[in-house]
């Protein structure tokens, strides 16, 4: 949700900086813009739509200089336009800005008073305004700009550049992820390691409340209380930030591809030879007597599947929460309760205030995460690292059954420890789980099939996806990957549920995809199948051989997959729920990497 970048550098910043964003566009695309400092002059040129905008702008309208700050934009505050992109400069100073300034109100009307007037509907702007005004009132850039935080309410990332200063950068972090770039005689800021990837693999991650001071060749951290403090400098693989699509149209199809390959990097990072093996301090599952697990879209849904397997596996009691909604009810948190947060960035938001509102309560806090430096890995008691590798499609494809996986993995470990799992059955499981790579990759030679039907899903106006137990939350996870990028509207609901209301919707245009691998619900899935059927619905029936055996013929298409034990088909039923959105996108013709209004990182609540 927006992603900024910053430069003091031996060469011309302009094209390393709109490289940069392009690293970072997965976080928003209304708008970019740069800000250089070049002999001293600061300039800036900024861009409404996607970064390509930019980069022509640019063509025409060049920016010299060795120092600059670049953004992409999602809006929050005021609509995508050239006036709202950032970066906002009032004056001698230019910002860029990730988060919500939340008291920007008070501060206009303070500042309109001092004579200082808005130019744009951003809450960012009132950021350079007040600069401006300490500048004004006879402080430092430095002081400037750190006078300015302490004003701040909200969430924020933010980069300041100058004018008359070319190897000055302040940098401050509240809420809002910041990594400091280290190079040979250059400096650099990103919203995350991948934007400086092709510049340095030398980062200082910042913390909570931390301001920096950055030129060529030093770097001063302050921590929120203005001490100086020492931050770690380390070194990021660099095949963790690679950012291309490895000869695919699409990073989606990219990532939906890579599924077996990084399942199986999952799968060994948590198997030996004698079972499933957690990070210190581990969790004693004998003292766990809840489990509440809170995220946001596709990591909700993956946390809904593991309330099935947590259940039933382990007896287990979960409670499962859309982060939004999580704190504000506050939810009392009893003893005996780990709380569990799931999340592909690891900075949603909602899912970190909810992890700072169970903290001190829950028992344990643990993360299931993808990027083990992100604030909430970092405010967990243990973090469990997805290893999906960089995941740039905004529609979550691998991040997902990668976070099934390691859930997966956390149910079994919870049932052997609460004696409700026999070594054999586990060591079944386990041999399942190891040959299920296999599996997948034979799945993925059905592409051809789920492409064909998504012709004539792109067809349609509404669909309904229907699926019971494990594969109701997969029903929910194929509606949200359609109606994010295809732009369909689809809905789910558990096969059950269909007659309490939802079967008024059916008539011959409406498709249902009925997810039902020959399970121990299927017959009964079969005959809500039949309810739609009989009322003229027209049934993409999500299956294996044995389903379509019994049940194939009536469906009007037959989607057939490798069959699999049941405890791990929602794995093997993700694949179907991204291809048919993936085709069905490409059928209709949308952006796929970067769906209309939505963002990867939703760093905002
Ligand atoms: C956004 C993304 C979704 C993602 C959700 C949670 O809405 O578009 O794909 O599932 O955020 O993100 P997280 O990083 O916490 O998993």
């Amino acid at each position: 949700m927006c992603g900024i970048v910053g430069i003091l550098g031996k060469h011309e910043v302009a094209p390393m900086l709109v490289e940069g964003l392009r690293r970072l566009e997965y976080r928003g695309y209304d708008s970019a813009g740069i800000a250089t400092v070049n002999d001293g002059v600061l300039d800036r040129r900024r861009a409404v739509g996607k970064l390509v905008n930019l980069s022509d702008l640019l063509v025409h309208q060049p920016l010299a200089g060795k120092s600059g700050i670049g953004h992409t934009r999602w809006a929050t505050h005021g609509g995508p336009s050239a006036t709202n992109a950032h970066p906002h400069r009032t004056g001698p100073v230019a910002v860029v800005h990730n988060g919500i300034i939340e008291n920007y109100k008070d501060l206009r009307a303070e500042l309109a008073k001092a004579g200082i007037d808005a130019e744009t509907e951003t809450d960012t702007e009132t950021v350079a305004m007040l600069t401006k005004l300490h500048i004004d009132q006879g402080m430092a850039p430095v002081d400037a700009a750190f006078a300015t935080v302490e004003r701040l309410e909200g969430a924020f990332a933010l980069a300041f550049l100058f004018d008359g200063e070319g190897d000055l950068m302040v940098a401050a972090r509240k809420g809002s992820p910041l990594a400091i770039g280290h190079g040979e005689g250059e400096m650099f800021v990103g919203s995350d390691a991948i934007a400086l990837a092709p510049m340095t693999d030398q980062i200082t991650y910042l913390e909570e409340g931390d301001r920096a001071v950055l030129t060529r060749t030093s770097l001063e951290i302050r921590d929120e209380a203005g001490r100086l403090v020492n931050r770690d400098q380390r070194t990021i693989r660099m095949d963790a930030a690679r950012v291309d699509k490895a000869g695919h149209k699409h990073f989606m199809s990219k990532e939906i591809a890579e599924q077996p390959t990084v399942l199986a990097g999952a799968l060994s990072a948590y198997l030996t030879q004698s079972g499933i093996a957690l990070p210190d301090p581990g969790i004693d599952f004998t003292k766990v007597d809840r489990l509440t697990m809170v995220a946001c879209g596709t990591a909700y849904y993956a946390c809904f599947t593991a309330k099935y397997w947590f259940e039933q596996l382990a007896g287990l009691p979960v409670e499962v929460d859309i982060a939004s909604e999580f704190r504000y009810r506050e939810p009392p948190i009893t003893p005996g309760t780990t709380a569990l947060f799931v999340s592909q960035s690891g900075e949603t938001a909602d899912t970190l205030a909810a992890l700072r509102y169970c903290a001190g309560k829950a028992d344990s806090i643990v993360s299931v995460v993808n990027v083990p430096e992100s604030s909430i890995a970092r405010e967990s008691d243990l973090a469990l690292p997805i290893h999906a590798g960089v995941e740039i499609g905004v529609a979550s494809t691998k991040a997902f059954t990668c976070q099934l996986t390691v859930l997966l993995l956390l149910a079994l470990k919870a049932a052997q420890a609460r004696g409700r799992l026999s070594d054999d059955r586990l060591t079944g499981i386990l041999a399942d789980l190891r040959a299920l790579p296999g599996t997948f990759n034979a799945a993925l030679d059905r592409d051809h099939v789920m492409k064909e039907v998504s012709q004539d899903l792109a067809k349609a106006r509404d669909i309904l996806f229907l699926g019971r137990g494990l594969m109701y939350p997969l029903a929910l996870e194929g509606a949200l990957k359609l109606k994010e990028i295809s732009y369909i509207h689809a809905e789910a609901y558990a096969s059950g549920e269909l007659k309490h209301g939802p079967i008024a919707l059916i008539d011959t245009s409406v498709p249902v995809v009925v997810m039902a691998p020959k399970d121990s619900l299927f017959e009964k899935t079969i005959s809500n199948m039949q309810e739609v059927m009989a009322r003229g619905g027209k049934v993409v029936l999500v299956t294996d051989a044995a389903g379509a055996a019994i049940a194939g013929d009536e469906a009007w298409k037959t989607i057939i997959l490798p069959q699999v034990p049941e405890v791990l088909s929602p794995l093997l039923y993700a694949l179907p729920a991204q291809l048919l959105a993936y085709h069905t996108a490409i059928a209709k013709g949308t952006d796929v990497d970067q769906p209309r209004n939505l963002a990867k990182s939703v760093t905002v609540e």
